[in-house]
């Protein structure tokens, strides 16, 4: 099992982890009125009889579910959600659950720093996505029309307990989903984890590779808490294209398979710049086409989406991206022309 104390509250993850959170609510569960645990449709059938029966020391709690997907990630939601806290009775004293993919985290989040000026949070991760990437970092978000996370709030929880047997119930394509991340996760900082990812031939591999990609995560997000420093933009690459990807199709494509698309781009963008190698750049395309298939873009308006991110800083000279230099060697932020833009996503759509 592996333990980190972050800025933002403890991370376990392995599988004695919900022992762990157990053994935490045998001595703090008598300091909350009620403990209400948020999750979607697809994880309260999967994941909760198997997260209840692993704590004894919960005690009484209320369920709250919400509809899978990204369109839950809405104010109304939010709204819907304090009303539902209110008439489950929980006061300041209470503690939030959040248990289910990174759409639940998101809105756990917002909602748990929110609701009464804030009331206590714990996160169990139970997506690829939200194990390595999501729960980690104390971010939440909330889409305002195509807008993402264009609300949101910096929060501490109580804990991240990642117990990675929950992945035993995910589909292929939302594993595969969340593996873009890892491979970011790689591309930025870890060699080792790099060759594990060039290496993986089954889906079930990806369960070895939570703690080294959860780890490279919490280690850029430390050196720089609440995205004011420089360590942070780098966990953008690869979102820039894919903020855009997400915004064409209304939210109804899975953020990592729009990120892995988008990594491809970027990719091509970073050696257009002269920034990196092409055998590098050949490697990483080849991983992505190994799990991934190529989306359609050919009538996406790549700007118009841009444009619409939040963390875009566009100049009428082009957009700022955050760039791979080289495995393990992290990202530089670039000013790119639309031209250099345009020739990347044209050599994905043909290439
Ligand atoms: N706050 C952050 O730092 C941060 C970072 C990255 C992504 N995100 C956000 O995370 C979201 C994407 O997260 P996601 O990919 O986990 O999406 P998700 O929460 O929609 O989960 C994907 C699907 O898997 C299902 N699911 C989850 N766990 C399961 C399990 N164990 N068994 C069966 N089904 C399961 C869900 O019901 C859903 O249908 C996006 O909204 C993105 O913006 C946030």
């Amino acid at each position: 099992m592996a333990k980190w104390n972050t800025f933002f509250g403890p991370i376990i993850e392995g599988q004695f982890s919900l022992e762990s959170l157990d053994e935490w609510l045998k001595t703090n569960r008598i300091n909350y009125t009620k403990v209400i645990v948020l999750t979607d449709s697809n994880v309260n059938k999967m994941c909760l009889p198997i997260f209840l029966g692993e704590l004894k020391n919960i005690g009484k709690t209320a369920i709250i579910e919400i509809e899978p997907g990204e369109a839950s990630k809405s104010f109304e939601i939010i709204s819907q959600l304090h009303l539902a806290l209110l008439d489950n009775q929980a006061d300041r004293k209470s503690l939030l659950i959040s248990l289910g993919g990174g759409v639940v985290s998101d809105i756990g989040g917002f909602l748990s720093s929110t609701y009464m000026r804030g009331i206590e949070h714990i996160i169990i991760p139970t997506s690829l996505l939200s194990m390595i990437d999501a729960s980690i970092g104390g971010k939440n978000g909330v889409n305002i029309n195509k807008f993402k996370n264009l609300s949101g709030t910096f929060s501490s929880s109580q804990g991240v307990y990642i117990y990675p047997n929950f992945l035993k119930s995910m589909n292929e394509k939302d594993l595969i989903s969340g593996f873009s991340e890892i491979i970011k996760h790689a591309m930025l900082s870890s060699k080792s984890l790099w060759n594990d990812c060039i290496n993986c031939s089954s889906t079930s591999e990806f369960i070895d590779l939570i703690s080294k990609a959860a780890k490279v995560k919490i280690d850029i997000v430390e050196k720089d808490n609440i995205e004011r420093g420089n360590h942070r933009f780098s966990l953008n690459m690869g979102h820039t294209i894919a903020h855009a990807i997400e915004y064409f199709n209304d939210h109804n494509i899975s953020h990592g398979d729009a990120v892995a698309a988008g990594l491809w781009i970027e990719s091509e963008i970073a050696f257009g710049e002269g920034i990196i190698d092409r055998k590098s750049v050949e490697l990483l395309q080849n991983l992505i086409d190994k799990w991934w298939p190529r989306l359609d873009l050919q009538n996406m308006d790549i700007f118009q989406g841009m444009i619409a991110d939040k963390k875009r800083s566009s100049f009428s000279k082009g957009f700022y991206f955050s760039l791979w230099v080289g495995v393990g060697k992290g990202a530089i932020l670039t000013l790119v022309s639309k031209e250099k833009i345009q020739k990347a996503k044209t050599l994905y759509a043909h290439g």
